[in-house]
Parts: C-alpha cells; structure tokens; sequence
C-alpha cells in the first residue's frame, strides 16, 4: 500500500493543477498582472496564515496535529513585512478579506479548533506548496515587480531558519507518514485537503473577478 504522504499527493494531483493553472495565477506568473494584484493576493494570504497560526498554539501538544507545528514554518511575520512594503505603514487598516478568503481562514480556524486531523491537512497544502511551487512565484515576483532578491515583498516565501528544503520535506513526509491515524481518519484527512485546494481556487477565482486583464 502506498504511504500516506504518497496517498495525499496523488490524490490532490488533479486539483494542484488546476490552482497551478488558474486564470488569475497564470496571469501573475506571466507578468501580466500589476503589483496591486499581487499585494491584493499578499494580503488574502495574511488572512489564512492567521488563522494557522494562531491556531498552532492550542495544537503544539496534540498528538496527532502537535508533531506539524514547527517555528521555522511560521509566515505571518514574514507577510508582515511584505505588506507592510506593498501597503505601506497603515498596511493594517487596509488588510479586507475577500469573502472566499473569509470562507477558507474560517475553515482553517474552525479545524484547528475541533480536528486536529483536518487542521494537518491545511497545513500540508499550505506549507509544503510554499516550500515548492513557492519558489517558482518568488522568483517571478522579484523579476516582474522589481523586488530585491529574497527581500521586501517577497519574505513570505523565504525560509530563513530552513536551509534545506528538499530535507525538510522529507522529514515532512516522514511525520505525514507516522501519523497516528486508522484508515478511515485517514480519508477525511484526504478529502479535507482536497477541500482546502478548492478553497485556494474559490480566493483565485475572486482575485480572477478583481483583476481582469483588460487586454
Ligand atoms: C503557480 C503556482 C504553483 C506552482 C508553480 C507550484 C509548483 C509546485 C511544484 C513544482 C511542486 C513540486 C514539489 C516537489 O515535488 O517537491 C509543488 C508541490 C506542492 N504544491 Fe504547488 N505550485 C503552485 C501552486 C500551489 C497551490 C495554490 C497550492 C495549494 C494551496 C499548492 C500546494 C502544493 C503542495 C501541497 C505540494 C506538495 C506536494 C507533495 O509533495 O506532497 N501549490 N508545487
């Protein structure tokens, strides 16, 4: 049988697709959108890291959900300072979530207050994605938007206390595969994160509606 990390990949494959290709995401990653797009993309990310994070506290003893909460993956300072960059010095007062936005933090928040499991499985498609496909956005950004490199803007995607992602995403998957859960706990994991992908793509089809391309 295959391991569960393998489980989880393969069966949110067909949805990283389509988030990877979503209208909205190709036309940031061609270039073709302005940076306020992408500050408005930043900022629905604050949102969803929020409520991961501030959710992580409560679970760093959980059996099942505790092993996952690790430091070094933690975001929101990093968004902090990004937006703080793209927004300016009042960023907080600007921050509004799309009402997708609102709908994908308010699951993330309501999992990791009642299901540790379900809180596992958003934290895999955030975080594992970000130390992926995250470098693939950064580089672009910093060419489109003229961003230093791994600077200002950007932080998000820079793991700075993780200098070996590949590493890290094997012992990752190593906690995936050790997580003590039978069968049955293991398909509602899979089928939430495949929950948390549509949820990605409802906030890319709003940003979608916000920025058409005019062209
Ligand atoms: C244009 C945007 C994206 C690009 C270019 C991209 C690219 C990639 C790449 C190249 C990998 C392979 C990593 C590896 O084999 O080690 C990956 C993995 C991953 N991505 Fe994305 N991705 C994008 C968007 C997303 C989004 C929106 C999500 C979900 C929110 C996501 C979640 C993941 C996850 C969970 C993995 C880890 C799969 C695993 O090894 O278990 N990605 N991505």
């Amino acid at each position: 049988m295959d391991s569960f990390s393998t489980l989880i990949r393969t069966a949110s494959h067909q949805q990283h697709v389509e988030a990877e290709t979503s209208t909205f995401m190709s036309d940031l990653l061609g270039g073709r959108l302005g940076v306020d797009a992408y500050a408005r993309y930043t900022e629905q990310l604050w949102f969803v890291y929020e409520a991961l994070e501030s959710g992580a506290r409560g679970l760093a003893s959980d059996p099942v959900a505790g092993p996952f909460v690790r430091p070094e993956l933690f975001r929101l300072p990093a968004l902090e300072r990004d937006l703080a960059h793209l927004l300016g010095p009042h960023w907080r007062s600007r921050l509004t979530a799309l009402p997708a936005t609102r709908v994908y933090a308010g699951r993330v928040a309501a999992c990791a207050r009642d299901w540790p499991g379900g809180y596992v499985a958003h934290h895999y498609t955030r975080y594992l994605g970000d130390l992926s496909g995250g470098q693939v956005i950064r580089g672009r950004a910093e060419r489109t938007w003229g961003f230093a490199r791994k600077g200002d803007g950007v932080r998000f995607y820079v793991f700075e206390d993780i200098p070996h992602p590949a590493a890290f995403k094997r012992e990752y998957r190593g906690l995936l595969d050790a997580l003590p859960a039978g069968d049955l706990e293991k398909q509602r994991i899979v089928a939430e994160c495949k929950r948390a992908f549509a949820l990605n793509t409802e906030v890319f089809r709003a940003l979608g509606a916000e920025f058409p391309l005019s062209a």
